[in-house]
């Protein structure tokens, strides 16, 4: 064997256990840091969703502390805060509003001094995405918007601070998403080298998103994805998604087949209206979610990496509670059944575990509470 070969064989052998070593070591790190994130609530609409108001207004009246504090005391054990890009943007920048990352702060604070642990969730408006989608300016952008958004929350307790690096990315792709999710995350790691990070899959972070992935070379991450299937149940009356879905209301779940007839009358177009029918058509129950979602965590086996789902739920406006519960009940407890943490959206807006009152404030929900397997003082 030629000298030089012999040196290059000898340092190869010594490089990849180092490397291996370490990437098992993260991995059982992202392991045990998916412990804090069992069970989670999705603050909606505070820092995100709101593009035509993140005021100090907004943010101090949208979510309180009080609501903070009820979610923690509920048996929540942690918050996925998600931030639009813009107003983050605009900050780093020294425009906008001076005090919005101040504000942050306090959020992200506040949620820790519960004991809870915080998904920071970058979460775009649908212009955003669309720009990442297509163009790599856009990626650039978001790799600038990551390095001091991660820098910021990485001195706080790693253990509980966990940066997600995009919300349903809308990427269809999956390999220019793959691309895309691998430069993001070397650039969080590079300043950030203590925190967990969370990846997902292209488009809207469904379970075949999830399955088109390969984990990342980083092993301190963990995977995740979100779960509205069947979107004809979950999204009823919902005027974004599907043009007809708005239509819909008092879908039943499970479906049973006496009450299709009437309801797929519901749509006035007969297109749409076939899907609607699918919905009965495809059986819809527990048993059928669990398969699914064992799929998910399939995925995660093989890869050896932890998996969590951080969306999960039920349009509240058209649906009725008896059908939304039973839904919410029987996800949940394929997730946990399969040993994967949730979060459900959302805390108090259109999915709520709660419903504002005419005053604005929070009314939890015992029932939901109660869906969710929570023991809610
Ligand atoms: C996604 C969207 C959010 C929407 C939710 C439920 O998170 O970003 O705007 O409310 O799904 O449809």
């Amino acid at each position: 064997m030629p000298f030089r070969f012999h040196c290059l064989l000898v340092l190869l052998s010594l490089v990849i256990p180092a490397f291996a070593q370490d990437h098992a070591a993260d991995a059982k790190i992202a392991f045990a840091r998916a412990q804090h994130l069992q069970r989670g609530i999705n603050t909606s609409h505070w820092f995100s969703q709101n593009a035509q108001d993140y005021s100090a207004h907004h943010t101090d009246t949208e979510t309180t502390p009080d609501d903070i504090l009820t979610i923690a005391r509920l048996g929540f054990d942690n918050v996925r805060l998600s931030i639009d890009a813009t107003p983050l943007e605009q900050a780093f920048h020294g425009w906008g509003d001076a005090d919005f990352l101040p504000r942050l702060d306090k959020a992200v604070d506040e949620i820790l001094a519960t004991g809870m642990a915080v998904q920071i969730d970058l979460h775009p408006e649908e212009s955003f995405k669309q720009q990442v989608r297509s163009s790599n300016d856009a990626v650039d952008r978001l790799v600038l918007l990551w390095r001091p958004l991660a820098a910021r929350y990485a001195g706080r307790d790693p253990e509980r601070v966990f940066f997600e690096i995009m919300n349903e990315p809308e990427v269809s792709d999956p390999y220019r998403w793959a691309g895309i999710q691998a430069r993001v995350a070397a650039a969080i790691r590079e300043v950030a080298p203590a925190n967990t990070i969370i990846a997902t899959g292209p488009n809207y972070s469904d379970i075949v998103d999830l399955l088109t992935q390969h984990p990342l070379p980083d092993g301190n991450v963990i995977y995740n994805f979100h779960f509205y299937d069947p979107h004809e149940f979950t999204h009823q009356g919902a005027n974004w998604g599907a043009s007809w879905w708005i239509y819909e209301h008092g879908i039943p779940y499970p479906p049973t087949e006496d009450s299709m007839a009437a309801l797929v009358k519901q749509v006035p177009d007969l297109a749409d209206r076939s899907k609607l029918e699918n919905y009965w058509l495809d059986h819809w129950d527990a048993q059928r979610i669990r398969l699914l979602i064992d799929e998910a965590q399939g995925w995660a086996k093989t890869n050896h990496v932890p998996l969590i789902c951080n969306e999960f739920g039920v349009y509240r406006q058209a649906a009725e509670p008896v059908s939304r519960l039973a839904w919410l009940h029987d996800v949940r407890s394929a997730l946990e059944a399969d040993g994967i943490g949730w979060a459900m959206w959302d805390y108090h807006e259109g999915f709520g575990v709660a419903v504002k009152d005419a005053n604005g404030k929070s009314v939890v929900d015992p029932d939901t509470v109660k869906a969710l397997g929570l023991k809610g003082k």
